[in-house]
């Protein structure tokens, strides 16, 4: 089972988005794929309940329960861990011991960069990244690659120690879809599948992350 968490202690930088965007990516894809929702907010149970009709389900569990363990079936091949805003690496310890993968949003403004450094300091503290800990990505979130603002901030997280795994752009359509219970992967307009292209450099990284935990395990 390849496990990704979803993390960053800024609120609002597209934690759920991500997080709901693979679950479904990987249930199209055909894996059993469960999201484990940590934050009490419930935006991905939320997208999860709107999406139970549809042939691609994905099971969303209560990760603020004791015992939510119990609840993932034996079978799951794809974990998508969601959290909340304001999580520190040291709440986040537990899920960090049971992660594939470290998935980090920024959202390109200096606000957002400054609060999320000392986060990926902590994260690296707590192992992550580390030869036994999970890989780390970041994901550049809501760019708009014609600004100035987007474009300085692309260049300094790549000066940054972990690896930005893609960059996403702005677009209403992870806006409407949240709200449809649906990802950009259900759909298959040019417009659509102009941002799916955003995400490609995401699923080979993460398909790198399963080959050495393949290799590892
Ligand atoms: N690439 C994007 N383009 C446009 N809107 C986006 C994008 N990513 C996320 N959003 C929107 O930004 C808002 C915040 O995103 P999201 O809820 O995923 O963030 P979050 O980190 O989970 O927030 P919280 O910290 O409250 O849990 C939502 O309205 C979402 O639809
Ligand atoms: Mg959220």
């Amino acid at each position: 089972m390849l496990t990704v968490l979803i993390a960053s202690s800024k609120g609002g930088c597209g934690k759920s988005t991500l997080a709901t965007g693979l679950a479904g990516y990987f249930a199209l894809a055909g894996k059993r794929s469960v999201l484990i929702d940590c934050d009490p907010q419930g935006s991905s149970t939320s997208w999860a309940s709107k999406r139970v009709d549809l042939a691609t389900p994905v099971l969303a569990v209560d990760g603020t329960r004791k015992g939510w363990e119990r609840r993932v079936p034996d079978d799951t091949q794809r974990l998508v861990i969601d959290t909340p805003a304001g999580s520190r690496a040291r709440d986040l310890a537990p899920w960090l011991a049971r992660a594939d993968a470290v998935l980090v949003p920024v959202l390109p403004s200096v606000i957002d960069m400054e609060a999320t450094l000392p986060f990926l300091t902590a994260l690296a503290e707590a192992g992550a990244g580390r030869k036994n800990g999970p890989r780390v990505g970041l994901v550049g979130n809501r760019l708009k690659p014609w600004t100035q603002a987007s474009q300085n901030a692309v260049a300094q997280v790549q000066t940054w120690p972990y690896p930005l795994a893609a960059s996403l752009r702005d677009s209403q359509a992870y806006v409407l879809l949240a709200g449809l219970g649906r990802c950009l992967f259900d759909y298959h307009s040019q417009a659509i599948r102009a941002h799916q292209e955003d995400w490609s450099a995401l699923f080979s990284w993460l398909r790198n992350v399963n080959r050495q935990r393949r290799r590892s395990g």
